[in-house]
């Protein structure tokens, strides 16, 4: 079984972005640590990082069907892409929508999500923790 981790524009930036909101980590340390979880549950593990919305929808069309499931921060197109949208309507494989932070917490236009609607489910504020409960979540259900 497998499982694709999924992030958006300026994830790639994290150990040197908004470190007050992101923290110290950066993308390879959750690549690695969501790695090595899935391993020890017997899953494989894909990774993709795209700061381009057209390469994020393909990624999403390409995993229908290869995948127990696809956790993924859309980052800011969480609050913009209805084509990101569509295209987790578009597919069977179920989607958990990650934020690092509590986007509650900051900025109004960071209240909406158009992704939350067709996604399984939506973990906001935990830190790199959250791509973790994300990863439990499918794993425990398969
Ligand atoms: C984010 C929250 C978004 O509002 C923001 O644009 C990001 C990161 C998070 O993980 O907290 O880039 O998705």
């Amino acid at each position: 079984d497998r499982l694709l981790l999924m992030n958006g524009p300026n994830i790639n930036m994290l150990g040197k972005r908004e470190k007050e909101f992101y923290g110290e980590f950066t993308l390879a340390d959750i690549e690695q640590d969501i790695t090595s979880l899935a391993k020890n549950h017997g899953f494989e593990l894909d990774t993709f990082q795209s700061n381009h919305e057209g390469e994020l929808v393909d990624r999403l069309q390409q995993a229908d069907g290869q995948y127990v499931g696809v956790v993924f921060n859309p980052a800011a197109y969480t609050h913009t892409s209805i084509a990101l949208r569509d295209a987790i309507a578009a597919i069977d494989t179920p989607v958990i929508e990650v934020h690092i932070s509590n986007v509650h917490q900051r900025e109004n236009f960071r209240h909406h999500s158009m992704l939350a609607p067709v996604c399984y489910g939506q973990i906001v504020g935990l830190g790199r923790v959250g791509y973790r409960m994300a990863a439990l979540a499918f794993m425990e259900n398969n």
